[in-house]
């Protein structure tokens, strides 16, 4: 019996670690959430039953283990060196006419490589299962933090034998990459410290090495790092022959290389492929700050060598950072949703990077008191991706710099203003304060939660200023004829939006609490804690206790929830949301009815705006099913940039397929 029980274990295993390559390496998975995690449950239950048969390089055991008290200091097999930085072309024309004098050639072949934000780590292997995870450190010695890098659902812990064939199957081999945060994940882990009142990370990279530094692996767990590799040794030697057949191997090896490398075979396909990404940058989901040129032929890199730095086989070219002077005209508090007061500072408008700024974020207090900024400041800004600009640094403090105070009451509605213990942030406490009330209208109306379409942030402005919405429910019984009437509204628009608003009431529970802008209470919590009560009313009556038993909630969640219900307000505009006939009951089996009922969705490639998940969730709640693979039963493909193998698979079975826009149609 227990040998049938290994055998289940076994493949089990080898499923799920095919895909999570399929998801978390290649962006294209075979099956979907609900049955991936199907296949994982059982895993564990096995396991459960027979802790015999757990191995540490089990999918299961990714987040395993007590919190570390410090990290061990280890020595790299060869030092991870830097690399040298070229900020011109003619700064460029130079390094690649010192390879070919030192190699005594006429030409050379360049791999271009994205030049990856995050921080560099290295990752051994034995016997085919991750052993060690080391940070750079200080180039000889690093630090052990395996436990973390375990975490990264796009690192293999273990790789199939037959993978391995690809480096003879050596018993040991070291490939090193960059561990990134991308942008999405940084914006996530940055409104949940805004929430909780915890200093904001300045930026992905920031994030991703704070994040490896947690001695908490469920914490780095939930952070959704990522990792690109680009090196590999075998018995601490590169291979020899060309590094973009190296970086083939490792995708082959079930690593996760950056797909957009190029083999460039001259210094101007080199030239263009720097030039076209200086332009797609932005299109990415995680930040670069310039490509990597690496010599191709390895042999070479044994020529060239090394200073005691750097490489003499690579070099770095840096895109002009996104940076511009200007002066600090105002700093003033800005009120968020939760009542948090940031410092922004108006700055004499400078264009950056194609785009004119005239704004910057100060993030907090302590963020003003590290930088030491005052008003008439001449200061250094950036803009990095999406993000909003930052200010990096005073470049000339003012000789009459006024000092800026958080103030004691809030800018925008009188009350009063609060810092709690040990946090950062100051909060407007008066919840019914104008600016609190517009941004929690653009939270309750935004895609994630009751997803209103036509709720801008204009829009909002003037709900509130004129004084036709005082909390979310009221939204309810806004009229087509008030709505016509206010500023870039026509009538068709005004039909639109009522629309939309009505169509709002059916959304489920979990965006319903999701949407209410409870503390800590983020999409996830929303969904566990409507799976749990079943209802908003059993919620609403949860004492501490009850609260603590739902999966993933802790003290801390317990508490926002128990506040937010304590507030007279906030229990008025439940019940008004209750009489404006919203879903207060978690609907089941709804599946039969919908638009999309009993059809097969597969989804492949980036769509425009969803995201996956989004998509997904989209036509499940139309009563639609989404698949992983493409099959004669499949009703619709819907296709997004850089589609993988489905499309052809499609093409071939005569699978009619859409876009985004497509299936939007088709779901409205
Ligand atoms: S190669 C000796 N390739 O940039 C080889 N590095 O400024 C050095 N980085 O420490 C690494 N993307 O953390 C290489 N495609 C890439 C990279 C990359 C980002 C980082 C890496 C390195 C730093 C040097």
């Amino acid at each position: 019996m227990s040998k049938t029980v290994e055998k289940e274990i076994a493949k089990l295993r080898e499923q799920i670690r095919h895909h999570e390559y399929r998801y978390y390496v290649l962006n294209d998975p075979e099956i979907s959430d609900y049955e991936f995690d199907r296949l994982m449950r059982r895993l564990q239950d096995l396991e459960t039953e027979h802790p015999e048969l757990r191995t540490p390089d089990s999918p299961t055991q990714r987040v395993g283990g007590q919190p570390a008290e410090e990290f061990p200091k280890v020595r790299h097999s060869a030092p991870m060196l830097s690399l040298d930085n070229t900020y011109s072309v003619d700064e460029l024309r130079d390094f690649d006419r010192r390879v070919r004098e030192l190699c005594g050639r006429e030409k050379i072949e360049y791999v271009g490589e994205l030049k990856l934000d995050g921080l560099s780590m290295a990752l051994t292997y034995e016997d085919g299962v991750l052993a060690h995870g080391v940070t750079r450190g200080d180039g000889t010695t690093g630090e052990d933090v395996t436990t973390n890098v375990r975490t990264i659902r796009s690192v293999p812990l273990r790789i199939d034998a037959k993978k391995l064939d690809v480096i003879a199957n050596a018993k040991r081999f070291e490939v090193r990459g960059e561990v990134i945060m991308t942008r999405p994940a940084f914006e996530k882990v940055n409104a949940q410290r805004e929430a909780a009142g915890e200093p904001k990370f300045a930026n992905p990279r920031n994030a991703a090495a704070g994040s490896m530094r947690q001695l908490d692996p469920r914490v780095v767990a939930e952070r959704r790092l990522d990792m690109f590799l680009y090196f590999l040794a075998v018995n601490g030697r590169v291979p020899l022959g060309e590094h973009g057949k190296t970086l083939d191997a490792l995708a082959k090896m079930g690593f996760k290389v950056n797909p957009h490398r190029r083999l460039c075979r001259s210094f101007d396909e080199l030239l263009a492929y720097i030039q076209e990404w200086e332009s797609k940058r932005d299109s990415l989901d995680y930040e670069i700050d310039g490509i990597v040129v690496k010599v191709n032929d390895t042999r070479l890199w044994e020529e060239l060598g090394t200073t005691a730095k750097s490489p003499r086989w690579a070099v770095a070219f840096k895109y002009p950072a996104r940076q511009a002077t200007t002066k600090v005209m105002d700093i003033r508090a800005q009120v968020g949703r939760t009542g948090t007061l940031t410092p922004v500072a108006d700055l004499e408008p400078v264009e950056v990077g194609g785009v004119t700024v005239s704004h910057a974020t100060l993030h907090n207090m302590d963020e003003v008191e590290r930088l030491g900024v005052k008003i008439g400041d001449t200061v250094l800004i950036q803009r990095a991706g999406e993000v909003i600009p930052q200010v990096v640094k005073v470049v000339k403090p003012a000789p009459d710099g006024r000092e800026f105070k958080m103030p004691k009451k809030c800018p925008v509605c009188g009350g009063d203003v609060h810092r709690s213990e040990g946090e950062v942030a100051y909060r407007c406490v008066n919840a019914a304060c104008p600016a609190r009330l517009k941004e929690l209208l653009l939270y309750f109306a935004g895609r994630r939660a009751m997803n209103i379409d036509g709720m801008g942030d204009k829009l909002v402005d003037q709900l509130v200023d004129k004084g036709l919405v005082h909390d979310a429910a009221d939204l309810y019984s806004l009229t087509q004829e008030q709505l016509a009437n206010l500023e870039r509204m026509g009538e068709r628009s005004a039909q639109n939006l009522v629309e939309e608003i009505e169509n709002s009431k059916k959304a489920e529970l979990a965006r319903l609490i999701f949407a209410l802008g409870i503390r800590f209470v983020g999409e996830r919590t929303g969904q566990l804690l409507a799976d749990h009560f079943g209802s908003l009313d059993k919620l609403a009556k949860a004492s501490e206790e009850e609260l603590l038993e739902v999966e993933e909630v802790g003290p801390r969640v317990a508490e926002a929830i128990l506040e937010f219900l304590a507030e007279k307000r906030n229990r008025d505009v439940i019940e008004k949301l209750r009489k404006a006939g919203l879903q207060f009951e978690q609907k089941k089996a709804r599946k039969a009815e919908g638009k999309l009922a009993g059809k097969q969705f597969v989804l492949t490639g980036t769509l425009p705006t969803y995201s996956r998940d989004e998509a997904a969730r989209l036509i499940e709640e139309a009563g639609g099913r989404v698949t992983g693979s493409v099959s004669k039963k499949t009703d619709y493909v819907v296709v997004g940039s850089d589609p993988g193998s489905k499309l052809d698979k499609a093409r071939s079975l005569g699978v009619k397929t859409i876009d985004e826009a497509g299936l939007l149609k088709l779901v409205k």
